[in-house]
């Protein structure tokens, strides 16, 4: 075997020269895997004993892509693209030994080789569009020459990978391969040579663009179909300007279109921010004091106390992950409810089409419930999900702490209580986490985990690797209230009633919010889960909130009951402004005296948004936030915050930290102590720095 480089040896085995990339953890296109590669087809075409080649990857993944940690630097010799070009152009015929994921850069390089062979369980996919880009050596020029343009512009504009079988359908893929994908492709190369097959090079290929060119229409039906869903990203558009010129200019001018409209992408706001959040997403799951090695509680069974919406979302979980769960109640027709609202939940996936009926059986016969605490002794895991109140979440810790067995974790999913005082409640406070899944719980990707001064290193390593394996983003946080995601929005909350208050109307906060990028604004927020249920909060606590309960006193709860900050005619679930609220906002104004005045759409985004990222510097600050860029990954997991602005603390960074600490500085002046700027954000001012950088 010859080393071409660190990354990438060649070795004639037979007749068959065989190229192995070998750069872990996922074969990224680093410069080395370049050369390597290049270095490779130029060593099989000089090699006199072998007629074809077969580029095969070692490890858990062909190629995944381009090298993400190389963007933004200076480029390096060769391009991906002459990479390509090499192999195209290789006078012996080239077949790709695709397993795991040919990804971006991978499935470009793939495609430049004159056939392909996958193992059954491969994935192909081209997922630039997710890093804000679009795939740039290739990919939308050759992928619609392969699959025709309209499922070229599904793939490209989603990013979703599809599986080998479809792949192969569609002629992706020439062939799936047996058990040994190497020995499957070193004979379909064989064959090849044998057979005097052409070396096919797609980008030689016209055939599949007809149907395009007969019907230019497909572009803007396409545009209007993704609209919603890519409401505010550049780079679908980008895609799908790509993937047009493919189909109207030569394929080397449809190249430098692809160049073009990349480095528009690359080069912008958004796409840097999606690039920053892959990384984020992934630092997430690593706690800074818990080493990797830490060993792992195995998670086989999970208890589930309290089989209402959370606890029902969250055994959804557990299920479609293969883990047994056991749901308790109190009695036996709540637990009954609780069981069959997951059935009705999985049978409405499964009648859309989104489920097997075989995967629902399995879901359904690995869930049980009892009535009886005793009978969860044996669970690995305990999700504690009923409502708010301590004194019965302190009881309810006591009982598992004489329960359950030695080791088992004890999680609560409060959303508001101090889990160092439930931990308390028990003789082993480090077996204690607070694991806050997001309504839906079985939708919603973020796992907010809450570590108490005595968690141990243990269960947290232990649940970071459940959440992944539940299909879970997490972030690990400190106790504190509202931990870090729900204490950042109500400073949001504070600030939109007050716009109310001054001269704004709902629908303008929630517009200026819309707009930004957030799913949708506070009050439509508020609407949609339930204005009843803040309003029970302050009446528990003996404090109002003049229009919020005025709107309550109306019985107007939201979308649930067709009114409330807006109107929901006929069971829609669109919101429309409403007169009477328009009233009740003017009379709350003039009865705490304030004398209404135009906010601009400036003003209420900032109001909105300077305050969170103020609360956030704080929450770092505090310690109970480990990387500014988990926070990010909490609100854009858990709230919706729009990717391509990164997070709250990585937009803040993209305007600069001055914009925001003098426009604190000035609304504190105005409006008080609220907006007083976070020492640790005074000091990155002063620094100079980025929260990144801090
Ligand atoms: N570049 C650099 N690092 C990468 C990478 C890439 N393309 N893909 C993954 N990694 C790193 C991750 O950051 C992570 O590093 P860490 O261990 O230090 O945190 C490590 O590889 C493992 O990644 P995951 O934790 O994501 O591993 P999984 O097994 O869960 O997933 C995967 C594997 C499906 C390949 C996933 O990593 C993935 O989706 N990767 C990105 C794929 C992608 O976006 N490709 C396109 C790149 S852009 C491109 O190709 C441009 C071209 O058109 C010119």
């Amino acid at each position: 075997m010859t080393a071409i480089t660190e990354f990438v040896s060649y070795q004639a085995e037979g007749s068959v020269g065989v190229v192995t990339i070998n750069n872990p953890p996922v074969n990224a296109l680093s410069v080395g895997v370049r050369v390597g590669i290049k270095g490779g087809i130029e060593a099989a075409n000089a090699d006199a004993s072998v007629t074809s080649v077969v580029i095969v990857c070692a490890g858990r993944t062909f190629i995944a892509g381009a090298d993400i940690k190389e963007f933004g630097k200076p480029p390096q010799s060769p391009s991906l693209h002459e990479v390509i070009g090499a192999i195209e152009t290789s006078s012996k015929p080239v077949v790709a030994a695709i397993h795991g994921t040919a990804l971006g850069g991978g499935l470009e390089t793939a495609l430049g080789c004159h056939y392909r062979v996958a193992d059954k369980g491969a994935k192909v996919g081209l997922p630039e569009v997710k890093l804000g880009i679009l795939p740039g050596a290739g990919g939308t020029q050759r992928l619609p020459r392969v699959v025709g343009v309209p499922m070229a512009l599904q793939m490209i504009t989603s990013g979703t990978p599809i599986g080998a079988k479809k792949a192969l359908e569609v002629g992706l893929i020439d062939e799936i391969a047996g058990d040994d994908l190497k020995a499957s492709a070193m004979a379909f190369a064989q064959k090849v040579v044998d057979e005097n097959r052409p070396l096919v090079k797609i980008s030689d290929r016209d055939d599949k663009l007809q149907e395009a060119r007969d019907n230019p229409a497909m572009f803007d039906e396409f545009r209007k179909s993704i609209a919603r869903k890519t409401r505010n990203f550049e780079a679908p558009e980008n895609c799908i300007k790509a993937v047009q010129a493919s189909v109207d200019l030569p394929f080397p001018e449809g190249i430098k279109r692809e160049r073009e409209l990349f480095m528009e992408l690359m080069t912008g706001e958004q796409s840097i921010s999606q690039r920053y959040f892959f990384f984020a997403e992934r630092q997430a799951a690593k706690i800074p004091d818990v080493p990797k090695n830490t060993p792992l509680i195995d998670i086989n069974s999970a208890g589930i106390i309290g089989a209402g919406t959370m606890g029902g979302g969250i055994a959804m979980n557990f299920l479609q992950a293969g883990i047994p769960v056991k749901m308790v109640e109190t009695s036996q027709e709540g637990l009954d409810k609780g069981i069959e609202i997951i059935r009705t939940n999985y049978a409405a996936t499964v009648s859309k089409g989104r489920m097997s009926q075989d995967a629902m059986d399995k879901c359904m016969s690995i869930l049980s419930g009892t009535i009886n605490l005793e009978d969860i002794k044996d669970v690995d895991i305990v999700i504690e999900a009923i409502f708010e109140n301590m004194e019965v979440k302190k009881e309810i810790f006591g009982k598992l702490d004489k329960i359950c067995k030695p080791g088992a974790i004890l999680a609560t999913n409060t959303s508001t209580l101090d889990i160092d005082e439930i931990g308390e409640a028990t003789s082993r406070p480090e077996s204690v986490i607070g694991l806050h899944f997001f309504s839906p719980a079985n939708v919603m990707k973020l796992l907010e985990e809450v570590r108490t001064k005595k968690t141990s290193k243990t269960v947290m390593a232990s649940c970071m690797a459940l959440a992944k394996r539940i299909g879970k983003i997490p972030a690990m946080v400190g106790v504190c209230e509202g931990f870090v995601g729900n204490r950042i929005l109500h400073r949001r909350s504070e600030q939109s009633t007050n716009l109310i208050m001054e001269g704004a109307l709902p629908q303008d906060v929630d517009r200026v919010l819309f707009d930004f990028g957030l799913p949708m604004g506070p009050f439509a927020m508020s609407d949609l889960a339930g204005n009843d249920v803040g309003w029970r909060i302050r009446q528990g606590k003996g404090t109002t909130s003049p229009i919020a309960d005025a709107i309550c006193e109306l019985g107007r709860f939201g979308q649930k009951t067709g009114s409330g900050y807006y109107l929901y005619k006929d069971g829609s679930r669109t919101p429309t402004p409403d007169p009477i609220v328009e009233d009740i906002v003017l009379k709350a104004s003039k009865d705490a005296g304030i004398e209404r005045r135009e906010i601009s759409d400036d003003e209420i985004l900032k109001r909105c948004i300077y305050p969170m990222i103020n609360e956030g510097a704080k929450i770092l600050e505090e310690g109970i936030a480990s990387r500014p860029s988990d926070i990010d990954v909490i609100w854009v997991y858990g709230y919706g915050w729009p990717i391509y602005r990164g997070g709250p603390m990585r937009y803040a960074d993209s305007i600069g930290l001055e914009n925001v600490y003098n426009t604190l500085l000035e609304y504190q002046e105005k409006f008080g102590d609220e907006f007083k700027p976070a020492p640790l954000l005074e000091r990155l001012v002063k620094e100079g720095k980025t929260f990144a950088e801090a």
